[in-house]
């Protein structure tokens, strides 16, 4: 990797920026006297407070239908309680379609975007003006719209802009900056029609849309008529050529001007739209690279009448509250500033949740860190950290006894087919296992550099990268070979244990008919874990058992309830082995009262869309799906989320980063044992009872809602449905070596005998009951 030249932030003082703008030869004013930032200003009818303004930052972060997201109210809510006179919403889709995780107004949304002005006016320090962006998403390349759909896209926009009337906002502007639908057809100087060629032309969108907006929505302040946010790069950005920033994985070049010679460029655009029109009142940008010289900067581009409100974009994502600060302070404090990374600009690349990374890092870090953690760099310095031990600690720490060392070492020799290949003899569902298994009590954890550096290699992302890159190769299907045993056998469940039985099985020759009892594979991962920890379930599912659909050497039955019309001795008669790998369905519960939930029917909901939760929410946690749970609560918008656990931190498992517990209203409370529940006049749940082990001290923590997820139980339904079958003292089966139960030719792998292990243990019990099977039937079969 090229290192890059070092040139430090160097200005120290307000004299030595004057310095260095007379050595630039730019013509910016730099003021001590910073109070005309403080000054009120009328805006059409409007006033705001202050001359800052936060900038449109398209967040990522909308809910279902463009909804306002729990992060983007938390946004708009801190610009506003840190004082901005004027606030300016990110890029709005008109209609129902917008780009991934984009707001999109329409009347669908519409509540939710008045409960957004209504959140955002709440607790503001002054009533800030809220203008809110309007947009398009842009067509594909080369696609030239027709008059007609413009003058549809045309009509949108005024819909959209009543909307935001009714929902509070203030004014509205009509994106016309790069990529936006005005914006093309301002430089639309080819085309033919009523839209192009003539500047009247190629302004006519533009200008109807205004038209009709003041005509609809009279109260509104009209962006481009009332006020101009100007806006045309980010200084500092390092690669001019790539627009603003949008691009920013090419941050590693140097920028080919002085950042104070590309806000000069855009002051001096500022002042000649604001000369030409005036009375417009102009937000000018590109400040946030003068962290805190900003003030003085700003305050002389509005004495000099090149701006009358300072614009601040990535600057206030990073300090929301810099306005406040500078009522207060009369000044900037310069740790809280941007520091112009452009991780912000890495994350919107991405369509990840924007924030500040730096000043806003227990929000943004693990966002930011998620994103990279599978770029090839990142990789490729963790997998080349690898001691490649003898008997390597992590190979006996993960389940599926993958050869860890093994697979590392043909990925950086560049052969990731044979790194694929390593990691698929142990394990036929990688993908599945590394994303969800907890990495610190696998081989990650096991891996002498976290001893040695305190960071381990990064094991289960080095496998979950180079499985899913085999997979987009396509060489991750079942093998089916071409010969046949000649022996049927039945998995009953379509979880981890069960199709990681069944490729093996598969692969040796036998035909599987799998049953599961509900209407798709995958068991408990489809069902309940959220979609965010594993996209994907299903592609590598699919995937893997294609060949086998195809070859005709494997049939699935769905909606098959052992018990119901699936019985345990009609599939002994039928098949020459029987495996079942049901999971286990059943959390152990303190108690049935309403605010209570178990944590798989509370996740099931919530990956269905069709859950609430409360403000309070205690997690009584033990078992893997606690964090899930917690995860779940918060991003469905609980404020205080405690993870009440008996033990001791180290004792729970959790595959959340350590860093999430520190985020703002979550509590880990360790060695506080749940006793049971308090509820109020109407029976319903309002405090847990928790005794801490250690002080002997008993309290009620008040909560409005509780999911329970201490330790799952093979539910009663399969308890009765395997009558026959053997079950330990803990309450799974019993099975004796190589997963036999007491009935002869039945097997049993999984949650069901290891009562809710990791994933990886469980597709490591299949691959062994299978083993197991294969070699009752064929190897040592009398018959065979
Ligand atoms: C991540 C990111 C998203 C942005 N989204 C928008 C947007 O939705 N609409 C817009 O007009 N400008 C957008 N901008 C531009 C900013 O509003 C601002 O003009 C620009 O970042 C320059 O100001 P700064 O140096 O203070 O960041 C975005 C900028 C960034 C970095």
């Amino acid at each position: 990797m090229e290192i890059r030249d070092y040139q430090p932030f160097y200005l120290d003082s307000p004299g030595a920026l004057a310095k260095e703008i007379i050595r630039l030869g730019v013509d910016l004013a730099v003021d001590d006297d910073t109070a005309a930032l403080a000054h009120p200003l009328e805006i059409g009818h409007k006033q705001i407070s202050n001359r800052f303004c936060a900038q449109p930052i398209t967040g990522c972060d909308a809910g279902p239908a463009g909804t306002p997201g729990k992060l983007t109210l938390r946004r708009y809510r801190r610009y506003a309680q840190g004082g901005y006179g004027l606030i300016w919403f990110e890029s709005t889709a008109v209609g129902p379609v917008g780009n991934p995780r984009q707001l999109c107004l329409h009347d669908g949304t519409l509540d939710a975007f008045s409960s957004m002005v209504e959140a955002t006016r709440t607790d503001a320090l002054a009533r800030p003006v809220l203008v809110l962006q309007l947009t398009t998403v842009p067509a594909p390349p080369d696609t030239v719209l027709s008059d007609s759909d413009i003058e549809l896209s045309r009509d949108a926009f005024i819909q959209a802009a009543v909307l935001a009337a009714r929902a509070g906002f203030d004014g509205v502007d009509i994106q016309c900056c790069g990529g936006s639908l005005a914006g093309s057809l301002l430089g639309a100087f080819s085309r033919p029609g009523k839209y192009g060629g003539s500047f009247e032309n190629r302004s006519r969108f533009l200008l109807e849309t205004l038209a009709g907006v003041r005509e609809k929505a009279p109260s509104l302040l009209l962006a481009g008529l009332a006020l101009l946010n100007v806006t045309c790069a980010s200084p500092n950005l390092r690669d001019p050529a790539a627009g603003r920033g949008l691009s920013a994985r090419s941050d590693d070049a140097n920028p080919d001007e002085h950042p104070l010679m590309t806000l000069d460029r855009q002051l001096r655009i500022a002042r000649a739209l604001r000369e030409a029109s005036p009375g417009l009142a102009v937000v000018g940008s590109g400040f946030s690279w003068l962290r805190h010289f900003l003030p003085q900067v700003a305050a002389g581009a509005i004495r000099s009448g090149a701006i009358d409100i300072a614009g601040m974009g990535r600057g206030a994502l990073a300090y929301p509250h810099a306005p406040a600060e500078f009522t207060a302070r009369g000044k900037f404090e310069a740790n809280s500033c941007c520091m112009v990374c452009f991780a912000c600009s890495l994350l919107q690349a991405e369509s990840e949740s924007v924030g500040c990374v730096i000043r806003d890092s227990a929000v943004y870090g693990p966002v930011y860190r998620g994103m990279r953690r599978f770029d090839p760099d990142q990789l490729f310095a963790s997998a080349r950290r690898c001691h490649m031990c003898e008997a390597a600690p992590c190979i006996s720490a993960n389940p599926t006894h993958t050869d860890i060392p093994a697979f590392i070492q043909a990925y950086l020799k560049g052969d990731e087919d044979k790194a694929a290949a390593i990691i698929r003899e142990s394990d036929p569902l990688p993908e599945l296992t590394s994303r969800l298994s907890p990495a610190w009590v696998m081989g990650d954890g096991a891996c002498i550099e976290t001893s040695l550096t305190g960071t381990p290699v990064a094991i289960l992302d080095l496998q979950y990268a180079i499985s899913w890159r085999a997979r987009g190769r396509g060489i991750i299907g079942v093998r089916v070979p071409a010969e046949l045993t000649g022996k049927r056998v039945a998995i009953v469940g379509g979880g981890p244990a069960g199709i990681a039985a069944a490729v093996r099985l598969i692969e040796r020759g036998h035909r599987v008919e799998l049953f599961d009892i509900s209407d798709r594979l995958g068991g408990t991962p489809e069902r309940v874990i959220p979609g965010s920890r594993l996209p994907e379930v299903r592609a590598e599912l699919d995937a893997v058992l294609q060949p086998a659909l195809d070859a005709k050497r494997l049939q699935i039955h769905l909606r098959a309830a052992l018990g119901e019309n699936l019985v345990i001795d009609e599939l002994r008669t039928a098949h020459d082995a029987v495996l079942l790998a049901t999971g286990v369905w059943q959390e152990r519960s303190l108690g049935k009262v309403p605010g209570v939930v178990d944590a798989l029917t509370f996740l099931e909901s919530a990956k269905r869309g069709s859950t609430t939760i409360g403000n309070r929410v205690a997690i009584l946690a033990g078992g893997d799906s606690a964090m899930d749970a917690a995860r779940t609560a918060q991003n469905l918008g609980a404020r205080e989320i405690y993870i009440i656990f008996g033990g001791p931190r180290s004792e729970m498992h959790w595959h959340l980063p350590e860093i999430w517990f520190a985020t703002p209203g979550v509590h880990a409370m360790m060695n506080w044992q749940p006793l049971g529940f308090e509820v109020d006049q109407s029976d319903t749940v309002c405090g847990v009872r928790i005794r801490n082990v250690g002080l002997r001290l008993e309290t009620v923590l008040p909560v409005d809602f509780v999911v329970e997820a201490m330790e799952l139980q093979v539910a009663g339904s399969i308890h009765s449905a395997l009558a026959g079958i053997k079950f330990s003292a803990a309450g799974t089966v019993e099975v004796g070596d190589n997963f036999r139960t007491n009935l002869d030719r039945v097997y049993a792998a999984g949650a069901l005998v290891n009562g809710g292990a990791s994933v990886a243990q469980c597709v490591g019990e299949g691959v062994l009951a299978a083993a197991s099977i294969h070699h009752d039937l064929v190897t040592h079969s009398p018959t065979s």
